[in-house]
């Protein structure tokens, strides 16, 4: 009797430890949407338990980036305002951004500088602009510009419509009170990462069709998508539905935000770059700047076939485009390994950017 209960509860605790994570991510983040008892009835399903829990499980991995995190924290905190201007308030939901100077104005602070707008990624509901100072610096030095990150209304505090019109407000900064900090309002390249590149090509479209939710006039909306010389787009989301069908194969679809920063899946289409670019006129698909994809291939969370269908698309519309598959990075490096010059993987990312980047903007 007593040699039965050791496995038994072995046993019991190998089904009690992804029941309990598993149930858990699900009563914090949200249940399957099925009618009455039928959503705990789903949210059981032994599969559902077992994608979740790895699922859950891979995040822990983000641990081995604590070094990382105290090296920007002490970086923000301390940064003595040379290199970089905190917290400017711009647009109407009370949003700020940070400035970080172009090592060109050194030289010189009558030229103006090109400006890249990073806009940083944490699937539509986390992150905040202080994470990526460390990448902002090296970003400015890299490229020899001026870099503003502005942060956003994430979910909760706002939908992705609200999103767009924070990243077209940063734009409109860039324009209204640029020349105070010697940036070159007519030469904007943006950048993005994961939702952020999401982000960075609604915004353009939505410019670029004149969106009237934006609430921008028309005329100002021509001059703002005019001088947006590129974007380029770092593990991308591109096409929502496609990347829905990817987060149930890891059991997320509920638990991610994705799904309500978009107000729902009827909202899907609307909210994917990939069906608005299809139903733009042959005017306006020439006026679509030139794109840059880069993606690691063994990124799991937005799988490369995002980068790849959006740029197999632009091609088929005669849009520049340029496609950078990177072998064996994954979605946080694409990022983390570009706050500090001695990563792994920071100059194979920043050689594609920068390449890109010279692209765009002709160096004076
Ligand atoms: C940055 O721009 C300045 C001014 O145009 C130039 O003198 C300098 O060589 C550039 N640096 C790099 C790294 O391109
Ligand atoms: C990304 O890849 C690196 C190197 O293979 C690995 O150490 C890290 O755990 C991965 N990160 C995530 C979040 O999967």
């Amino acid at each position: 009797m007593y040699n039965m209960r050791l496995p038994v509860a072995a046993a019991a605790i190998i089904v009690a430890i992804p029941y309990s994570i598993s149930l858990t991510a699900q009563w914090f983040y949200g249940w399957p949407d099925k009618p009455g008892y039928k959503k705990y009835i789903e949210a059981l399903k032994p599969k559902r338990i077992y994608h979740l829990t790895r699922a859950v499980l891979e995040m822990m991995k983000y641990l081995q980036y604590s070094k990382l995190y105290f090296q920007w924290k002490l970086w923000y905190k301390k940064n003595d305002n040379k290199q970089c201007v905190k917290g400017i308030p711009f647009g109407h939901r009370g949003n700020k951004l940070d400035l970080y100077h172009s090592p060109r104005l050194d030289q010189s602070d009558t030229e103006l500088s090109p400006v890249v707008v990073f806009v940083y990624g944490g699937a539509w509901g986390s992150g905040e602009r202080s994470m990526y100072c460390l990448l902002a610096i090296q970003m400015a030095k890299e490229l020899n510009a001026s870099v503003i990150c502005p942060d956003y209304s994430t979910y909760p505090k706002g939908n992705v419509l609200n999103m767009v019109q924070d990243i077209s407000d940063s734009l409109m900064w860039v324009r209204e009170n640029g020349h105070s900090f010697h940036l070159d309002k007519d030469n904007i390249v943006l950048i993005g990462h994961s939702a952020g590149a999401h982000l960075c090509a609604l915004t353009t479209l939505f410019l670029l069709e004149g969106v009237e939710s934006l609430f921008i006039e028309p005329f100002r909306q021509r001059e703002m998508i005019n001088s947006i010389k590129g974007v380029i787009g770092l593990s991308g989301v591109y096409d929502v539905m496609d990347h829905y069908e990817h987060e149930k194969t890891r059991a997320v679809e509920y638990i991610s935000t994705m799904h309500k920063a978009m107000d729902g899946v009827e909202n899907f289409e609307y909210y994917s770059p990939t069906s608005r670019i299809r139903k733009l006129k042959k005017d306006q698909l020439e006026r679509v700047p030139p794109v840059g994809l880069i993606h690691g291939t063994d990124d799991i969370i937005v799988p490369v076939q995002s980068s790849v269908r959006l740029c197999e698309l632009l091609t088929s519309l005669s849009v520049t485009v340029t496609l950078y598959l990177l072998p064996k990075i994954n979605h946080t490096e694409m990022v983390t390994d570009l706050m500090v010059p001695g990563r792994h993987f920071y100059h194979t990312v920043f050689g594609c950017i920068k390449q890109e980047y010279r692209k765009f903007i002709r160096p004076s």
